[in-house]
């Protein structure tokens, strides 16, 4: 398969900004990439034939920066969870500089959409020679990156032009996820049909997103509150917590309104001391496992009159309670699924609160979409 990415062809497609174009694009480019790692008849996994069979693998070591190591973090859960394997994952300006010891047991796997991020190239020349492969996700197939690893596994996002990473984000969460069934799968923790069921709900899931794009008008109207706002709090457990760090990370790059991200259960050990009608709480939570403990984080919030945003599915609606300010209802997926389904609403959030405060939303000020110096 020919990968194309010719810069000078892009436009924005009827949208007004690149980022809602990108944004937009998910369902398709998802597709793409479930098209091209899945077998014909869906029930398996394509992986190039240089990937190692993750058995003998001890230790995954997942390395980004930005939006990707927010991917990373996701994937930590995906691979320690259904793949029962140890996972580190790490900041690649702090992860090169700490020398850590990678041993030949160690898988060291990079993943970055540009592919000639500095400090993420750095920590990939730091363990070529230590790890027993490298692999990268990437989205652009020639870049430094890619030619360096042992293994390089494209995204298909294609060209991105925002410099909030979006589409190549959730593409980057769907290799690693399919990554992570592969290795359950070589390691005797996935049978042949789970794997088919988890495969098949992927399937579906471009069609879900489409849903969630449709929620669009609903997000603009709570990003106009938020926009009022000077810091914004982000909640989430599980697998939503690296979400709701991505989401902050969304908001702050493009509105420049203060956001940070506190895994819910952390809530009590700090922030909760900033907690008042003026800063807006946004909590991700999908009716899974963990509800309950989310919603006592929340209602912890409401008694000290915080403003909640509450971005969940039918049946974590009719389990909130009162006193939710706003609302976003996201279509229900298997729990796993779910980082990459709740990605749009928080791009959704973060590019309007930004329309509203009328900055640039494809080039903020400050930043670059590619840093290529340290
Ligand atoms: C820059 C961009 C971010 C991106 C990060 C990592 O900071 O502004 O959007 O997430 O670099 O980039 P990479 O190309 O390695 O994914």
């Amino acid at each position: 398969k020919t990968i194309r990415m010719d810069a000078t062809r892009i436009d924005k497609g009827g949208h007004k900004h690149f980022m809602a174009k990108e944004i937009a694009e998910q369902p398709h480019v998802i597709g793409e990439a479930l098209n091209h790692y899945l077998t014909a008849d869906g029930t398996g996994i394509n992986v190039p034939e240089s990937l190692p069979d993750f058995r003998g693998v001890e230790r995954l070591v997942l390395v980004a920066c930005g939006t990707a190591y927010y991917a990373c973090v996701t994937a930590k859960y995906w691979f320690e969870r259904i793949a029962r394997l140890p996972v580190e994952v790490d900041i690649a300006s702090e992860f090169r500089y700490r020398e850590p010891p990678v041993t030949d047991g160690t898988v060291a796997l990079f993943v970055s959409q540009s592919g000639e991020t500095a400090d993420t190239l750095a920590a990939l020349r730091y363990c070529a020679d230590k790890a027993a492969h490298v692999v990268s996700v990437v989205n652009v197939p020639e870049s430094s990156i890619a030619r360096e690893s042992g293994t390089a596994l494209p995204i298909l996002a294609g060209v991105e032009v925002g410099v909030a990473s979006t589409k190549a984000f959730t593409c980057q969460l769907t290799v690693l996820y399919l990554l992570a069934l592969k290795a359950a799968q070589q390691r005797g923790h996935l049978d042949a049909d789970a794997l088919t069921d988890r495969l098949s709900a992927l399937r579906s899931l471009p069609g879900i997103l489409n849903h969630a794009l449709a929620q669009d008008r609903s997000a603009k109207k709570v990003a106009r509150k938020l926009a009022e706002a000077d810091d914004i709090l982000f909640l989430g457990r599980g697998l939503m917590y690296p979400l709701a760090m991505e989401g902050a990370l969304k908001l702050k790059e493009i509105s420049y309104i203060h956001a940070e991200a506190y895994a819910s259960g952390e809530l009590k050990h700090g922030p909760i001391a900033l907690i008042d009608k003026r800063m807006p709480v946004v909590v991700m939570a999908p009716k899974d496992k963990l509800f309950d403990k989310t919603v006592s984080n929340m209602q912890e919030v409401m008694a000290r009159g915080g403003k909640v945003t509450l971005i969940t599915d039918e049946a974590g609606l009719d389990e909130a309670g009162d006193g939710v300010t706003n609302t976003l209802v996201m279509p229900t997926v298997p729990d796993d699924l779910a980082p990459i389904l709740y990605a749009i609403p928080a791009q959704q959030l973060a590019y309007h609160t930004a329309i509203a405060k009328g900055t640039d939303v494809d080039q903020p000020r400050n930043l670059a979409k590619s840093v290529t110096v340290e």
